[in-house]
């Protein structure tokens, strides 16, 4: 039976306020807020840059996190890198995969800004990029992926859990079909990770982004980034920390990851996300699938109850619920339900104005759940979106 009160219990702020807003970032449990004070206080110092004490301590904490997270994900440490967050993954990608002019890129319009902007981007080194479009509930067919191949096609770029509709794209079946025709597929996972069972191996991806602040429940500032095949590139960003030797105008690399993580890291950042992935873990992910589906999938079904609302996405869907209430901007819905209620609710174009657009409307008020949340949370928001209709009637 899941306890929702006992794990409540590691988020004192939710005694404060309704927090709707995890697939923005999620509240981080005190044992990983814990582990980061326990850094500062006890051990700080750099990562393998140094010979004492406290140097060696924060190297074996920091790579003991990467173990973690790495089996947590069942992905090969040396290839599983730390990143400050999603969009810094992609973009490590984006910026160091030996592309030519007239390749390809196949992504969508479902997508983040995080995963469209850096492909659009290359289109001014003469990469061609196609974008798919999702149907009305923002899911992508993995066919029109496939005709939208050429030969000249390298990369595929799709998101798993859409964070404007909840909709849970099928990244296995486009997976397979990027390996059957040699393109490589890189995979979005920053709502997926620490919601979803996600299993890096058996999807057989070959880049896989994600957050360490959002369903992992690390802190801000923490990201993390799969690479199958390190060595086909050379990271764009170089410095302290991944080079092995340099001689006069010569530099030898460190092996993955370390050639991918330049500069002092969040070190803190990653020690206590180490420690938040232990937590999710030992909750268990099928667990938290199983109740952010539920309490989702109820207030989906009760806000779609009500007149003057329209409420967005598949019925089958991951914990995001967005609508809109007819006459009232999603700000001031936002507003207006922080003000009455506490509730903490997103609301604006989700850093997706294309798949914003394709909806037809300017912006929408998001939802959303995670493995902290409860029914008598689904019960105040939706009778405080129901009290609205004062507003607009
Ligand atoms: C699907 C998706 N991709 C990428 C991002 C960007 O994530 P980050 O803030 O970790 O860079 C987000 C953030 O909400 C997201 O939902």
């Amino acid at each position: 039976m899941y306890d929702v009160d006992a794990v409540r219990e590691d988020f004192p702020v939710l005694k404060e306020v309704v927090y709707l807003d995890s697939t923005a970032t999620t509240q981080t449990p005190v044992p990983a807020v814990e582990a980061m004070v326990e850094y500062f206080y006890r051990y700080a110092g750099n990562h393998g840059r140094g010979a004492h004490r406290l140097a060696r301590e924060t190297t074996n904490r920091y790579e003991d996190a990467r173990e973690t997270v790495a089996h947590f994900l069942n992905a090969d440490p040396s290839k599983t890198v730390f990143t400050k967050n999603t969009t810094e993954g992609i973009n490590l990608i984006a910026n160091s995969y030996p592309w030519e002019a007239g390749d390809h890129i196949v992504t969508t319009m479902l997508e983040h800004h995080s995963n469209l902007l850096p492909w659009l981007r290359l289109q001014k080194k003469g990469i061609d990029v196609t974008v798919i479009k999702p149907d009305r509930e923002g899911i992508i067919d993995p066919r029109m992926i496939e005709n939208a191949l050429t030969d000249r096609t390298k990369l595929i770029a799709v998101t798993h859990i859409s964070n404007v509709f909840g909709s849970v794209q099928n990244v296995s079946r486009i997976t397979k079909l990027a390996r059957k025709n040699g393109v490589k597929i890189l995979v979005d996972g920053a709502q997926s990770a620490g919601h979803v069972p996600v299993n890096i191996k058996t999807l057989g991806c070959d880049f896989f982004a994600t957050a360490g602040h959002k369903g992992l429940l690390g802190p801000q500032g923490t990201g993390v980034l799969y690479i199958k095949d390190p060595e086909v590139m050379e990271s764009a960003s170089l410095g302290g920390g991944t080079v092995s030797d340099v001689r006069g105008h010569e530099y030898t690399l460190e092996p993955s990851p370390t050639c991918f993580e330049a500069g002092t890291p969040n070190i803190p950042g990653v020690i206590g996300l180490g420690k938040a992935v232990e937590y999710v873990k030992k909750i268990g992910i099928s667990e938290i699938e199983k109740h952010e589906a539920e309490l989702s999938r109820q207030a989906a079904k009760r806000l779609s109850e009500l007149d003057h609302v329209e409420v967005y996405g598949p019925e089958n869907r991951a914990g995001i619920v967005p609508f809109n209430v007819t006459g009232l901007h999603a700000h001031d819905v936002a507003l207006i339900l922080d003000q009455t209620r506490k509730i903490c609710v997103r609301s604006g174009h989700h850093c997706a104005i294309p798949v914003t657009r394709f909806l037809e409307v300017e912006s929408t008020v998001r939802a959303s759940f995670a493995l902290y949340n409860t029914k008598e949370e689904v019960d105040i928001l939706v009778k405080a979106v129901d009290a609205l209709k004062a507003l607009v009637s």
